[in-house]
């Protein structure tokens, strides 16, 4: 029909009056004496349109009897004001074209997580993880929103390298024409890289671990947030890593607060989510677990069990840093406070969510961070390039990462970080 404006289902909703053309998705169907109810869905809402057999042709009326759910349909009537319906107005039908009617959706009201996984394709349509989604994009908006008011340049690291990042155990290996490469563990190495350009830069770009984790918070591919900033300490840094989430937090808390609502999350604790962090040493921490009966000992990492020790009476994420040197990567330096540990700094979410980021200071001194690559069995001749930018003008510098999934499934009180990305890539499953 010509003349309708065509219209979100939220601006629909607000005028409540005058014509309308709305382009969605049937969300759920009746017919009752006459009448066909169809609830339209697009990215804004869902709106009631009511069918009278009598106002619309025959054959567009043969269609939208006929239609199965999720069908795509171009809906044009009059908006009417009712208070009954979902959100204070109805769409009186004038006319309705169906779009490819084609089978029965194969999800209906109850159905297992494991099929649900298996037509995630299409379980990505539903209300709950469409509103996930969009809290997803803003997350990954506010975040480089607060970098670049902070004075960040983004770059763009290569994917496939041969360089191992962190420990080299865990990553996925490929036949790069005939030469092992990998995928990338972390992009840190080639952020390090480009602070001797642009001083402060971060990359945002998916890592792989290839780690045989069966976790609520493990997956094999996930977003991988790292700035890296140059003439930063481990303070600094530290400083910096509570600024950017807090303000993740309360732009969420603020802005999407109508979603957080629909999800169920808990709005007050994000609120409260502001600087400064507890920073609490390894040694303390060692100490606090005792306290609370573990039997970890000075040396030993820490695991779920330990991390929800850690933060269950917490607010807000803390920071464990100064951590024994054996557990962490060859690039962090050497405490001048104590030789067992290193200038790094972890951030655990609070009441168990786990570990959101991982940073340290870098090594910038040439010698060292060949003495520390042997000590830790790497293979120099993968790290040729990287030792070289130590030759040129090293200065000291500080960087982390954070797990973007891991925020939004703590952010969102998610059960399971699958949840917190579209098409998760765990230990079981490369489909679909
Ligand atoms: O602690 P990680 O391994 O540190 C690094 O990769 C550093 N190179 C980062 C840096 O300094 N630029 O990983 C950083 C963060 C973790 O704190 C966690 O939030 C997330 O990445 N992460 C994972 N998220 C989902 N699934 C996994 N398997 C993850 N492994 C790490
Ligand atoms: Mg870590």
């Amino acid at each position: 029909m010509t003349g309708f404006r065509s219209m979100k289902v939220s601006k629909a909703l607000e005028a409540k009056a005058g014509q309308a053309r709305i382009r969605g998705w049937i969300y759920r169907k009746r017919s009752s004496g006459g009448k066909l109810f169809i609830v339209i869905r697009d990215n804004s809402g869902t709106i009631q349109c009511v069918a009278d057999k009598s106002a619309v042709g025959a054959k567009e009326w043969e269609s939208a009897d006929s239609a199965y759910l999720e069908s795509a349909a171009e809906v044009t009537g009059m908006l009417k004001a009712d208070a009954r319906a979902p959100g204070g107005a109805e769409l009186e039908v004038k006319s309705i074209k169906v779009y490819n009617s084609m089978e029965q959706f194969p999800i209906t009201e109850y159905q297992s997580p494991e099929f649900l996984l298996d037509v995630r394709h299409l379980w990505v349509r539903s209300a709950r993880m469409s509103n996930i989604m969009k809290v997803r994009s803003h997350v990954f908006r506010y975040a480089r929103e607060f970098l670049d008011k902070h004075g960040f340049f983004e770059i763009t690291p290569p994917l496939i390298t041969k360089a191992a990042g962190e420990t080299g155990a865990d990553m996925f290996e490929v036949n790069y024409f005939g030469q092992k490469a990998y995928l990338t563990e972390s992009s840190q190495l080639y952020a390090e890289a480009m602070i001797y350009s642009l001083e402060k830069v971060y990359s945002f770009a998916p890592s792989w671990r290839a780690e045989k984790s069966r976790t609520v918070k493990h997956l094999a591919e996930y977003w991988h947030l790292e700035p890296e900033m140059a003439y930063y300490n481990n303070a600094k840094s530290m400083a910096l890593q509570e600024k950017l989430i807090s303000y993740i937090a309360s732009s969420v808390a603020k802005r999407d607060r109508s979603i957080l609502e629909t999800l169920g999350a808990d709005i007050q604790s994000l609120e409260k989510i502001k600087p400064p962090f507890k920073r609490i040493s390894y040694d303390r921490a060692i100490e606090i677990l005792h306290e609370k009966g573990s039997q970890k000992v000075w040396g030993d990492d820490f695991g779920v069990e330990e991390e929800k020790l850690l933060t269950e009476e917490e607010d807000k994420p803390i920071f464990i840093h100064n951590m024994p040197k054996d557990l962490k990567a060859f690039y962090m330096p050497i405490s001048k406070k104590d030789p067992r540990t290193v200038e790094c700094a972890d951030m655990l979410a609070p009441k168990g969510h786990g570990e959101i980021i991982g940073g340290s200071e870098r090594i910038s001194n040439y010698g060292d961070m060949v003495a520390r690559m042997k000590e830790k069995g790497l293979q120099i001749e993968n790290y040729k390039w990287y030792l070289d930018t130590l030759k040129y003008g090293a200065v000291p510098h500080a960087g982390f990462g954070v797990g973007m999934e891991r925020v939004i499934k703590w952010m969102l009180g998610l059960d399971h970080i699958r949840d917190a990305i579209p098409f998760p890539r765990v230990i079981n499953r490369v489909e679909p």
